[in-house]
């Protein structure tokens, strides 16, 4: 027999348990592999004892309409950079990778699949470079990876964000109020952007695009007559205004490397008061509602077929890349390339084009 690992690290993410599911189908057809998963990304491998579980059609039965992970994921430490706690109380990080891949071969597992985002295809490459046979899965509600069309989780988010802008609409528009929606997206505004013309909100600031607080004053007070109006403003978490800087927490969650945006939506309404906007004003953070809950049947369809093309690149021996949609194949791309570079919103992307011939102000 074969033996095939899957791990989900990252953000949890809708449609993770997708394509897990359609990767335990898949090789179910190939009579000489069996599937095992670890939990917590490659936590269960490092962990003493280590937890490892088997993965057959019975067991991913009906989770591809389930959100998050049967896996479990962490955003933290990985094989790279494990957290370890000094005897002061502090924490620093060691290299475990090479005890990683010695515990590997223990186990004769054969191949890896590591569904993730960009950090989590970095430790793929890396793993690869040290003779790990592993396939990626690009994973990020952010849709914000280049080597690829689209990343499952990115609609169903949008999906939800768009909700809330509909259910904005009815409460601003009662009480003569702007309102803030922040979503997600890390330093991409593809959420914002979707949301902001799938739901007709008046204003949308995005990272990609510094806002100028007079700009975005000048368009909400267009929505006012006297005190008579309403607007719907969707601001993703890592915009700022021109000359300004991203709006963060500090995190001390040991191995937690990432900024933890949040903040711009109250940040916003502080901007306008002091920009003179007179009108009432009240924020939404819609946070991680946007990773939970069932993935729309768009992000399963895409799972299912990410699912499948990674365990057809492990039959064929294709490893040291990941899978990725370009219209209308799956391919497989190399990990370097696949993290080089960012997909980000550009000034001439026809999203923006149609925003703008909507009347959607971006703050420009
Ligand atoms: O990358 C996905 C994402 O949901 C971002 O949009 C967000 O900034 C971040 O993860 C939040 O991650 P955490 O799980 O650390 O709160």
């Amino acid at each position: 027999m074969k033996r095939l690992l899957i791990a989900t690290g990252g953000g949890d993410c809708p449609g993770l348990n997708a394509v897990i599911r359609a990767i335990v189908h898949r090789a179910s057809q190939e009579k000489e592999w069996e599937v095992l998963g670890s939990i917590q990304a490659f936590n269960g491998v490092l962990w003493e004892p280590t937890e490892i579980v088997e993965l057959d059609n019975k067991k991913v039965a009906g989770i591809h309409f389930q959100g998050g992970t049967i896996l479990e994921t962490t955003n933290k430490g990985g094989p790279f950079a494990w957290p370890v706690k000094n005897k002061d109380g502090s924490w620093s990080t060691v290299d475990m990778s090479d005890e990683m891949i010695r515990k590997l071969q223990y186990m004769h597992i054969d191949a890896v699949i590591n569904i993730g985002g960009d950090g989590s295809q970095s430790i793929s490459q890396k793993l690869y470079e040290k003779g790990l046979n592993i396939v990626g899965v690009p994973k990020t509600i952010d849709n914000d990876l280049s080597a690829t069309d689209s990343t499952f989780g990115f609609q169903t988010a949008v999906q939800i964000a768009t909700e809330a802008v509909d259910k904005l609409v009815t409460t601003a528009a009662s009480h003569n109020r702007v309102f803030m929606l922040e979503v997600m997206g890390r330093n991409a505004g593809w959420i914002a952007l979707n949301a902001a013309v799938a739901g007709g909100a008046e204003v949308c600031l995005i990272p990609e695009f510094p806002y100028d607080i007079q700009k975005v004053k000048e368009a909400l007070e267009k929505r006012f007559h006297y005190n008579r109006g309403f607007a719907v403003v969707v601001v993703a978490e890592g915009a700022h205004r021109q000359g300004g800087e991203l709006v963060y927490q500090e995190n001390d969650e040991p191995g937690y490397r990432n900024k933890q945006l949040g903040g711009i939506a109250r940040q916003l309404m502080k901007e306008l008061r002091e920009a003179g906007f007179e009108h009432d004003m009240r924020e939404t953070v819609l946070g991680h509602l946007q990773r939970g809950g069932v993935p729309i049947a768009y992000d399963r369809v895409l799972s299912a077929q990410f699912g499948v093309k990674a365990f057809e690149m492990v039959l064929n021996g294709e490893f040291g890349k990941m899978v990725a949609y370009r219209h209308p194949d799956f391919i497989s791309v190399p990990f370097k390339k696949a993290i080089t570079r960012p997909n980000l919103v550009t000034a001439n992307n026809a999203l923006v084009k149609t925003a703008e011939g909507l009347g959607i102000s971006l703050g420009l």
